[in-house]
């Protein structure tokens, strides 16, 4: 097994999360009565989807493997909320990466799931929103099964359905969008690598995951390939949690929306005429439904 120095670095016990610590294990299955916990015998893992932040959206097989857990090894974007569900005597490992980080953080971590699985630990992965979804499951799922070890994939809501749900924009609407495009603002060498052409058509939804920092980069693309520069765009920022904020405005204002109000993330950018039905907008911002297209 490979050593990886740098993931020691970044992965470490969350002894501070609510129910967590290493006392008896207290919190019962009454939350989701009858489920039973897997068996240990056999090296298992689950990769589970947490959803985009609000605890109410697990799932209940979410739910029923996090208070059977040993271990839950745990990404950036999974609250506190979350974690309580895990047993309180489940371990608890963050294991959380930012852009920039090391990639060889993430053959770590797929050596860590590797390891306790070994161990006869009932092991959750538990990812924000969808696993499959720019979460990096697949990856980890073929590791474990190359080694050997037994995954069960449990889909979370991706943040694009979380955040459409919760900002009141739908992502395909009759008569105004017909389809709908999950992209990454972020390429292999950071810059986002994408059909401008094919994102820019009309009738269609666009929904940039990690696309805060190239905001402005994306929209000149689209716009340059033919999008009107009206577009209506939503940033929704912390979706579905009580800091969530939806920035509306035009698609040549993105850059200008993300600065002029501080947007962080993690967050979200929605183009296309659904947007016009979002139905939070901030006093300073144009009203979606005011803009020339
Ligand atoms: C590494 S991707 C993980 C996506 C995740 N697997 C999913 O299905 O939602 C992280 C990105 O998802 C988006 N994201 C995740 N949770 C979000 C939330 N609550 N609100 C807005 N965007 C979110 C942001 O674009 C963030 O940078």
């Amino acid at each position: 097994m490979t050593h990886v120095p740098a993931i020691h670095d970044r992965i470490g016990r969350d002894a501070g999360a609510p129910g967590g610590g290493r006392g008896a294990r207290g919190r019962s299955l009454a939350l989701v009565g009858g489920c039973e916990a897997p068996a240990a015998a056999s090296a298992v893992v689950a990769i589970v989807g947490a959803g985009p932040g609000d605890p109410n959206l697990l799932t209940l097989r979410a739910v029923q493997l996090l208070q059977a857990a040993d271990v839950v090894v745990y990404d950036r974007l999974v609250g506190p909320g979350i974690l309580a569900y895990a047993g309180p005597a489940a371990e608890r490992i963050y294991v959380g990466k930012a852009r920039g980080d090391d990639p060889r953080l993430q053959d770590g971590i797929n050596e860590l799931l590797v390891r306790l699985a070994r161990q006869g630990k009932r092991v959750v992965r538990l990812k924000g929103g969808d696993p499959l979804v720019f979460g990096r499951g697949g990856e980890e799922r073929a590791h474990l099964e190359r080694a050997g070890v037994t995954v069960e994939v449990v889909p979370g809501i991706t943040a694009a359905t979380g955040c459409g749900a919760s900002a009141g924009i739908p992502l395909t609407l009759r008569g105004v969008a017909q389809a709908v495009t999950l992209v990454t603002g972020h390429g292999e060498d950071g810059e986002p690598d994408l059909d401008w052409a094919a994102l820019a058509r009309l009738g269609h939804t666009l929904v940039v995951y990690m696309g805060l920092a190239k905001a402005e980069v994306i929209a000149g693309k689209l716009i340059g390939h033919g999008l009107h520069p009206g577009t209506p765009s939503a940033i929704v920022e912390n979706g579905t949690l009580p800091s969530e904020r939806v920035l509306t405005g035009r698609l040549d204002e993105l850059g200008r929306m993300v600065r002029a109000h501080r947007v962080t993330g993690p967050a979200l950018i929605v183009i296309g005429e659904v947007v016009r039905q979002a139905h939070e907008v901030l006093a300073d911002e144009r009203p979606a439904m005011a803009l020339a297209v």
